[in-house]
């Protein structure tokens, strides 16, 4: 099958490898992809964001599937587009990825499918703003309404600082603080049924320990040793698959990749956020792992007839991800660095690098392009030997300036 890939990330990379190696995918493309797809794929420069040239290039390419990676063309309506044009496209329609793009609406549609989340406000004076602080009490967490790539959310114990957050963003949703681990899971879902990948974590703050700003995500791993082994059954019974057949009573059948982001809480799973997409870091890892091809997967969530009973296979250990990170992500990423050690970092056994923000500069130099530039993945028999893999590998990039966490996967490498 001919697959045309959407996107610039670290997880395009990840999405492009694993459908690389997958034998029933005979032509991949990326648009726009990255220097890292460049290896694996042709890559086309066009805005993906652009309904009309993407459905264009995936005309001209006589694409069998087009797969998108990121948010922003979903709320563009580029699903809908593709899809209009005849060609099957994994990813929602603009009208169901409002589960991601708009937070008040995915608090509807959780409330209407009893699906278990956080208790919200939605504020739009500055009055309600306060009458929900006060409500919930510290911690607060404060979320502007629509899309701001993870970085719209404020969780802090400083009132002043809330609803200076509140203010700036217009219209929020102010919610019960969720206390407890983090942890994302991909479900493929062709409107009817829903499938699920592994359960990965992310670290979403920018520095050690869990401090500092809020990322995209600095570093992921998968399988998580310490999760309950029904966690997975039972988020898809309680969450995914009421959502997804909430979606199709509204008539806007999910098609895609639903991501529920959870915390396990002391009173059990709850929702954190829905996204529409793949999440940045955790498909990295997720992907490592997968053993099944991926190509058919994502056709059968496009075109219907995904089987609800299938499971992927997996390989057996575990993977972890590290975000270099260039210098001043998240507020101010400086660009233009020249990336070394690339290829000293993939002789690592068990080791490899995918390109997140990087581009090939006029001279001819891999230059970073992005807040985060590069994810070095470790794979190996288990966690610890995973993230072992992964820091020697970080350990040999060259990049001026940059930053990453030192403690991705630490607590669950360690000896239970
Ligand atoms: P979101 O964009 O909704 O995923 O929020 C980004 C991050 O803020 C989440 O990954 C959590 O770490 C944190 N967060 C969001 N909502 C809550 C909540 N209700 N309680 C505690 N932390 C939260
Ligand atoms: N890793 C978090 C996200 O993709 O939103």
């Amino acid at each position: 099958m001919r697959v045309l890939v959407l996107g610039s990330g670290g997880r395009e990379h990840a999405l492009a490898r694993a459908l690389h190696r997958d034998p029933s995918v005979t032509a991949l493309h990326c648009a726009p992809g990255n220097p890292g797809t460049a290896a694996i794929a042709e890559n086309h420069a066009i805005d993906p964001v652009d309904p009309t040239a993407v459905a264009e290039l995936a005309g001209r390419l006589r694409a069998e599937l087009v797969v998108v990676g990121p948010e922003a063309p979903l709320m563009e309506g580029v699903a809908d587009t593709v899809r209009r044009a005849g060609i099957p496209c994994f990813g929602p329609d603009a009208e169901a990825a409002r589960i991601e793009g708009s937070k008040a609406f995915a608090k509807d549609v959780m409330a209407a499918a009893n699906v278990p989340t956080a208790t919200a406000r939605v504020c739009e004076s500055e009055a309600e703003v306060h009458a929900a602080l006060e409500e919930f009490g510290p911690p607060y967490v404060v979320k502007d309404d629509g899309l701001a790539a993870g970085k719209g959310v404020v969780v802090t114990e400083d009132r002043a600082a809330a609803v200076a957050h509140a203010a700036a963003c217009g219209r929020v949703v102010i919610e019960e603080y969720l206390d407890g681990p983090e942890v994302s899971l991909f479900a493929l879902c062709d409107g009817n049924s829903a499938v699920p990948l592994l359960p990965a974590q992310d670290f979403k703050r920018a520095y050690d320990g869990g401090e500092g700003p809020n990322t995209g995500g600095m570093g992921a791993y998968t399988p998580l040793p310490w999760a309950a082994p029904g966690l997975v059954d039972e988020v898809m019974s309680t969450v995914v698959r009421p959502a997804v057949d909430e979606l199709r009573r509204r008539e806007t059948p999910y098609v895609g990749v639903l991501y529920a982001g959870l915390a396990l809480t002391a009173k059990g799973v709850r929702v954190v956020e829905f996204n529409a997409r793949f999440g940045d870091p955790e498909t990295q890892v997720v992907l490592d792992r997968l053993a099944s091809p991926l190509g058919p997967l994502l056709q059968a969530c496009a075109i219907g007839g995904l089987e609800p009973a299938f499971r992927p296979s997996w390989h057996e250990g575990a993977a972890v991800t590290v975000v270099v990170a260039a210098e001043g992500y998240p507020a101010s990423p400086v660009k233009g660095d020249v990336i070394g050690g690339v290829e000293e970092a993939e002789r690592v056994p068990g080791a490899y690098v995918l390109h997140a923000g990087t581009k090939i500069d006029d001279e001819g130099r891999l230059v970073s392009a992005g807040g985060r530039v590069l994810n070095v993945v470790g794979s190996g028999p288990d966690v610890a030997a995973a993230r072992a893999a992964a820091y020697e590998a970080v350990g040999r990039i060259e990049l001026r300036g940059s930053h990453h966490r030192s403690d991705i996967a630490l607590e669950a490498a360690a000896p239970a």
